[in-house]
Parts: structure tokens; sequence; C-alpha cells
């Protein structure tokens, strides 16, 4: 079976066919990183714009690159949230119109299961009960996944996004959007070690996550007490890679030390991660060192970030073998709670 996906939800344009949900045929992925560095972030009304510029294109070249036609379609799947909302209207309205003209079934995807689902793509075995980590530039999660589609969300953030306090943090330290990747780059070259930075914790929540506090700790460090984020720096350059490798160190072991007290608590076969921060190299391996045994499935390095392949794939489970469809009529929606 070979399923059209497409994902708009943010600030990539992607479309992918995908055979049997985890034969990826296609990935075709035009990233607006370039209209956005300026703004320092996302900005919405240039993100819709441009999706509704290279939304056709994008599906044509899936389709091409996959070397079939509209016809050989079985299904058309798109994220149908959480997202920017002008975003997610252009690739869901694109796909209802596709869906009509050619005379497919549809199906709406939570773009968050999707992130799940890429890691679950490479692998024969799926093994459940399991626990699923979200990190993403807008997401914290970790969650109970019973199967596919029966998700207990245990924690999530209370203020910032992880992937969102690594953008900050890479602002401040006056590298470019996004900074996730860059902030990886400098800590190479830093010491973990020199600066005591502390993530929050959450009284009687103890899955939940709070980065407000270690960011504003990572300010006060970079420009003083006082300071505001357009202060100039009052540290060196040596310095800023040591500020870098100890923030995201801090980072990551807040996620590792929640991910297996939730072990403790909820069964666990396996560990599934999802979301673009899990492209971060440190992140991987700071995992692997302390996987207390439990099987980790990461998603390709192609599949951390936004993707339309993680749609197709996750559409092809939830039409052929869950036999589930929706309307014509779903309305996209800017958050939607895994459960
Ligand atoms: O999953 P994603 O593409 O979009 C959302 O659904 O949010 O994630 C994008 C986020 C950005 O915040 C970006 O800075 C972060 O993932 N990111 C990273 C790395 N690569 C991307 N964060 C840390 N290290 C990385 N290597
Ligand atoms: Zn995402």
């Amino acid at each position: 079976m070979l399923v059209l996906g497409i994902e708009s939800t943010c600030d990539e344009t992607a479309a992918s066919v995908v055979k049997d949900g985890k034969q990826i045929l296609s990935n075709i992925i035009f990233s607006q990183v370039k209209l956005h560095e300026k703004f320092g972030g996302v900005f919405p009304e240039v993100a819709s714009r441009s999706h509704a510029e290279k939304i056709l294109p994008v599906i044509d070249e899936a389709l091409s690159k996959a070397n079939i036609t509209s016809e050989d379609i079985d299904l058309i799947a798109v994220a149908y949230g959480p997202g920017l909302i002008g975003s997610l209207l252009v690739g869901s309205n694109t796909a209802k119109t596709l869906s009509l003209a050619w005379n497919k079934p549809f199906i709406g995807i939570n773009h968050i299961e999707a992130h799940l689902y890429a890691a679950m793509m490479g692998e024969d075995a799926v093994q459940f009960p399991a626990l699923g980590v979200v990190l993403s530039g807008g997401h914290t999660q970790i969650l109970r996944i019973k199967n596919i589609g029966d998700y207990q969300v245990l924690g999530t953030t209370i203020d910032d996004a992880i992937g969102e306090s690594f953008d900050k943090v890479a602002s401040m330290l006056g590298l470019p959007y996004p900074g996730g990747p860059q902030v990886e780059k400098l800590a190479k070259i830093g010491d973990s070690n020199k600066f005591l930075f502390k993530a929050g914790k959450v009284k009687d929540s103890p899955f939940d996550f709070s980065f407000s506090g270690l960011k504003t700790k990572v300010l006060y460090t970079v420009k003083g007490q006082k300071s505001h984020k357009s202060s100039p720096l009052i540290i060196s350059e040596e310095e800023k890679a040591h500020v870098a490798a100890s923030f995201q160190k801090v980072a990551f072991s807040d996620v590792i030390e929640k991910t297996f007290l939730a072990t403790k608590k909820y069964k666990t076969k396996a560990i599934y991660f999802g979301g673009g921060v899990c492209n971060n190299q440190k992140l991987r391996s700071m995992f692997d060192a302390e996987n207390n045994g439990y099987k980790l499935f990461w998603p390709s390095f192609g599949l951390s970030l936004d993707n339309a392949a993680m749609i197709a794939g996750l559409g092809y489970h939830k039409f052929f073998e869950r036999k589930h469809s929706d309307p014509l009529h779903l309305e996209c929606k800017t958050r939607i709670r895994l459960a």
C-alpha cells in the first residue's frame, strides 16, 4: 500500500511516499530556515505563505522521486496538528483537495505521535508497553505507550519546550536560528562542568519539566544580573563554549533522570524517542551510556526533524491496520493532547 504523507505544521513543507508503513520511497523536505533566520524564530505569517507556495511542487517531487503517479496512491495522510494554524491549514486543505480530486481516502495524523512512530519505522519488532520521549521545538513529553494509538502522558513542560530553550540560549550566545545544532557544536569544545546550572523540578509532578529558570540563569551568566535579551555579552568566547556545554548537559541530565524514574514506576520494555532535539549526538550518547538495560529506539537522523515520512508511516498503520479514517471536515488543531 502506498501512502502520500504531507507535513506543514511549522516551518518545513514536506511530502513523502511510504510503502506499507515502513519503506520510504521518497522524503522531500523544503526547510524555511533561511526565511525565518532574520527574525530569530518562526514568523507564522511568513511560514504559511511559504507553505502555500511550496506545497504542490514538494508533493510533485515526492511522487516523481517515488516513481509513481497520483493513481498509485492508496491513502493521503496529513499532519492536522499540533502546530501553527496558518501552516496547518495549507497542508490540510491541500490533502483534502487532493483526496477529493483523486478520489483517495484521507486521514489526519497527530504530528507528535508521528515523531514517536518515526523511531518505530526502522524496526520490525515494536515492543510494548514502552515509554515515549518527545523532545522538539514545541514539545517536551514523557509518555507511556501501551500500543500505537494508546498513550498516557506522564510529564510535560510547564513553561519552555527543550528545543525552544536551546534556541533561546543560542540566541543569548549570539548564535543563529535554529539554535539547537549550534549549541551542540559549540558545546563540543566547552567544559560542561564549568558552570553549575540546574533544571527545574515541579512540585508533586516528578515527570514534568521546567526550563525557564535554567534559561534565566544562563542569561544572567552570559549578560549579567538585571540584564535583558539585547544586553551585550560579558563572557569570553571560551566561556561561551563552557556555557553551551554546561547548559546542554544539565538539560539532558534532567530528561534522562526523569525518563529512568518513569521506568521504575511503569513496566517498560523499550523507550522510543522523537523530535528534532533527538538529532543531538550528545543526547544519544548520554542516554546510551545510562540505558539501564532498556532497549532505546532513536529515529534515523533523517526522520528526527519534521518530515512527512513519519506522517505517511503512521497513516498506513491507522488506516490499514486500525481501519481508521477521517472525514474531510476534520479540523486542524493548534494543540492536541496525546491520549
Ligand atoms: O521536531 P522539530 O523539527 O520541530 C518541532 O516539531 O518543534 O524540532 C525542532 C527543534 C528546534 O528547537 C531545534 O533547535 C532543535 O529541534 N534541534 C536541536 C538539534 N537539532 C534540532 N536541539 C539540540 N541539538 C540538536 N542537534
Ligand atoms: Zn516536530
